[in-house]
């Protein structure tokens, strides 16, 4: 399985998720592939936000060492599944991919109980939003695992 996870700036919100899906991919000995990236290349090359190291780490993930990237068009037939943040993020993989992009293309928290169907709101303007962000990825990570079962 191989599992693209995306936000805005692959700073914030999608290294959160590559973090802790990798983490338990690998406290799980899966055989699964993890990655993460940006509709945007604002920040490309960038260690993820301070902030989200600092969630990630209180958590016990470390996650220093992703950069951020640009969603690539070779992305859509290399990932199984391409997990976008919010509805503008689908918005925005649907027009880069084109219009036969649809299946793979899901919003994150399908995969969460308490948080279905829900944005990933963006934390970027707000310091005390990565411990629901975090909260947020945390359950579909249970979920998506549940399922893959
Ligand atoms: P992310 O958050 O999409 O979760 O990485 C953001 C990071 C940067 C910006 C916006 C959102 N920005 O405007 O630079």
């Amino acid at each position: 399985m191989k599992v693209l996870m995306v936000c805005l700036g692959n700073i914030c919100r999608s290294p959160l998720a590559e973090g802790i899906l990798s983490e338990e991919v690998r406290r799980l000995n899966l055989n699964w592939h993890t990655d993460s990236a940006g509709t945007s290349g604002w920040h490309a090359g960038e260690a993820p936000d301070r902030r989200s190291v600092a969630e990630a780490l209180k958590h016990g993930v470390d996650i220093r060492q992703q950069r951020s990237r640009k969603v690539r068009s070779t992305d859509l037939a290399e990932f199984d599944l391409i997990l976008a943040m919010d509805a503008q993020n689908i918005r925005d993989l649907k027009q880069f991919f084109g219009p036969e992009s649809g299946g793979k293309i899901r919003l994150i928290t399908e995969y969460s109980r308490n948080f279905k169907g829900m944005d990933v709101p963006d934390p970027y303007y707000d310091d005390d939003g990565f411990a629901h962000v975090y909260t947020m990825l945390k359950e579909f990570v249970a979920g998506l695992l549940e399922e893959a079962k």
